[in-house]
């Protein structure tokens, strides 16, 4: 992955999880998956420094999370990374070609498909391993909303493909069949000297003076289920 100027994965030193300022965010995905009473999850594009390991340790063992990611290094354990809970099954695979062992009952993925040259056909790879009526969870960013007082932080457009993704994940949910779609969002907000001014640091090496404002991209979090599980759905072809 090695260390791109984007937002995000990079990991801080020691706990990963003290480093999250999107903290909020995977609070909410967590309270959602356990809402919905899930036994089994895929995470995609879990990267090495993400939310696998809190999502895992608040389900508990008896939730299996196939946390996937397409490069190896992704899964290599660190002393600081420490290791992952056993109920994680790690499988290094490429979204596109994704296969899981099971049907599962929600897909998540966050800070993914701003990359990918095809986001749709990522989603209709996720949604198909989806059991029907299980649960789609996006949580992408609308990257210009980052601010340094009031200048904007520019994405690296080289590397981002999507870099506002984030008001898209409707259109995309909808393009693949789902319904009940619902929204949520995270802006982490803090001072150049807090935990928010050192990720922006670590992200995309502008290191904000110490009583800066700073605003990190908004995440925005969109979620919905799908009775569709292979081939296109009329809604889908209909809406494409
Ligand atoms: C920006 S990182 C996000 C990591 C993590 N989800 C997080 O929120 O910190 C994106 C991850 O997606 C992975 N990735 C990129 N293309 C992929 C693909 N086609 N299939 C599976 N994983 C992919 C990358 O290797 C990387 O680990």
């Amino acid at each position: 992955m090695g260390d791109r100027h984007y937002f995000p994965s990079k990991s801080g030193p020691g706990d990963d999880r003290a480093w999250d300022p999107y903290e909020d965010a995977t609070q909410h995905l967590v309270g959602l998956l356990q809402m919905l009473g899930v036994t089994t999850v895929a995470e995609v594009g879990c990267g090495y420094a993400g939310i696998t390991d809190t999502i895992a340790r608040a389900l508990g063992p008896s939730v299996t999370i196939y946390a996937i990611d397409i490069d190896p290094d992704a899964f290599v354990r660190t002393q600081e990374r420490g290791a992952l809970p056993p109920s994680v099954i790690e499988v290094v695979q490429d979204v596109y070609q994704l296969m899981l062992p099971c049907k599962v009952d929600a897909v998540v993925c966050r800070f993914f498909l701003l990359d990918l040259a095809e986001p749709l056909e990522a989603l209709r790879a996720m949604r198909n391993c989806l059991r029907p009526g299980g649960h789609l969870i996006l949580l992408e960013p609308i990257t210009s909303t980052g601010r340094v007082g009031e200048h904007v932080v520019a994405a690296d457009t080289t590397e981002i493909l999507h870099p506002d993704i984030g008001v898209r994940l409707v259109d995309l949910l909808e393009a693949i069949g789902a319904d009940t779609i619902e929204l949520a969002s995270c802006t982490p907000i803090g001072m150049g000297a807090s935990v928010v001014g050192r990720y922006l640091g670590a992200m995309t090496g502008v290191d904000p003076a110490p009583t800066a404002f700073v605003a990190l991209p908004t995440l925005v979090s969109a979620w919905g289920y799908t009775t569709a599980t292979t081939n296109l759905s009329t809604l889908e072809r209909s809406l494409l």
